[in-house]
C-alpha cells in the first residue's frame, strides 16, 4: 500500500468514530464555557510554560476535537491552529470553538499535506497522545514539522510510551503481561473501531497503525535536522487504557515528553 492508501483508509475510520466520541466528551465540551478551562495536566502545562507558550503562534497537529488546541489558546498563546486529517473531527472541533468563543483556526488536512503557506508560521508545535502512531513515514512527518516551525520553534510531544504497546489493556488478570512485540515490520490492522472515550468496539473500517519505538522516533527527529531539548519519561497514563497499572508495583514508563528545536543551520 501507498501512504496515501494509509492515511486515507485512518481517515475513514476517524471520520466513523466522530460522533461517538462526542456523545461521551458532552461534559467536558461544555466545561469550555468557563473562561481559561484546560483539559492539557499539569505535566504538559508545566513544559508548555517552559517553553513560553504566552503570545506565542501555536500549532497543534492531530487535535482530532480541538479541546486540546482550545486549552493551548486558553493557556496564553497569540494564535492556534489545530490540524487534523478527519473530517468530522475537524468539524466538532469548529462547533466546539463556536460555543466556547475561543478564537482557534481549525483546518482540516493530512499532515503530511498542510499548505505551504503554514511553512514557518509557528513558535511552537504540538503533538500529543496518540499521535504518533498514525505515520506510515516517520521521517516525512519531522521534516513537515520543520518546514511548520519558525526558526528557533520547537516541536513538543506528549505522547503514549511505545513500550505500553507490549501490553494488552482489556488483560486485567496480568496486565503486565508482554503480548506484543515491541519491534514490527508491517503496520498493525484494526476494525474495531476507535472509541476509546466510551470503550465501546464497532465493527469499523479498517484502520492501520505503526508503532514506531522509541529509536525510531528519535532518529526521525535527529535527522529532520531539528534538535533535541528534552526528553522525560513517565508512568502516569496519559491514555485513559492504562489506568489500571497503577496498582502495579512494578513500574513500566507510560508516558513521556519530548521537545525538539529548530534550527536554520540544520533545518
Ligand atoms: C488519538 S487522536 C489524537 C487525540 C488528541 N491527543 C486529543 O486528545 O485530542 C489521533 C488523531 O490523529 C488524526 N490523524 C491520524 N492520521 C493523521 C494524518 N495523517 N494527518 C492528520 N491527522 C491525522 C486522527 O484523525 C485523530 O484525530
Amino acid at each position: 500500500m501507498e501512504l496515501k492508501d494509509y492515511t486515507e483508509a485512518n481517515r475513514r475510520s476517524w471520520n466513523q468514530v466522530a460522533s461517538r466520541h462526542h456523545d461521551g466528551k458532552q461534559q467536558r465540551k461544555q466545561q469550555f464555557r468557563n473562561k481559561g478551562y484546560s483539559v492539557l495536566d499539569d505535566t504538559v502545562t508545566e513544559k508548555l510554560k517552559l517553553y513560553h507558550i504566552e503570545g506565542k503562534h501555536v500549532a497543534q497537529l492531530c487535535c482530532n476535537d480541538g479541546m486540546e488546541t482550545l486549552s493551548l489558546k486558553n493557556l496564553g498563546a497569540a494564535t492556534c491552529t489545530g490540524f487534523d486529517i478527519s473530517d468530522n473531527a475537524v468539524e466538532e472541533a469548529i462547533k466546539l470553538a463556536e460555543l466556547a468563543k475561543i478564537d482557534c483556526q481549525f483546518v482540516r488536512s493530512d499532515v503530511y499535506d498542510i499548505p505551504e503557506e503554514y511553512n514557518g508560521k509557528f513558535d511552537l508545535i504540538y503533538i500529543s497522545a496518540g499521535s504518533l502512531i498514525w505515520f506510515p513515514d516517520l521521517a516525512l512527518l519531522f521534516k513537515t514539522v520543520n518546514r511548520l516551525l519558525k526558526e528557533g520553534g520547537v516541536v513538543l510531544i506528549y505522547d503514549i510510551h511505545p513500550v505500553l504497546f507490549m501490553l494488552d489493556e482489556k488483560d486485567k488478570d496480568q496486565p503486565l503481561r508482554l503480548r506484543y512485540s515491541y519491534f514490527i515490520d508491517e503496520p498493525r490492522i484494526y476494525n474495531e473501531g476507535l472509541d476509546y472515550v466510551n470503550k465501546q468496539e464497532y465493527e469499523s473500517e479498517p484502520y492501520y497503525v505503526f508503532d514506531p519505538t522509541l529509536s525510531q522516533i528519535l532518529t526521525a527527529i535527529l535527522k529532520s535536522g531539528l534538535h533535541l531539548d528534552l526528553f522525560e519519561e513517565y508512568d502516569h497514563d496519559i491514555s485513559a487504557l492504562y489506568e489500571h497499572l497503577k496498582q502495579q508495583e512494578v513500574k513500566v514508563p507510560h508516558s513521556y515528553i519530548l521537545a525538539a528545536r529548530h534550527s536554520k543551520v540544520f533545518g
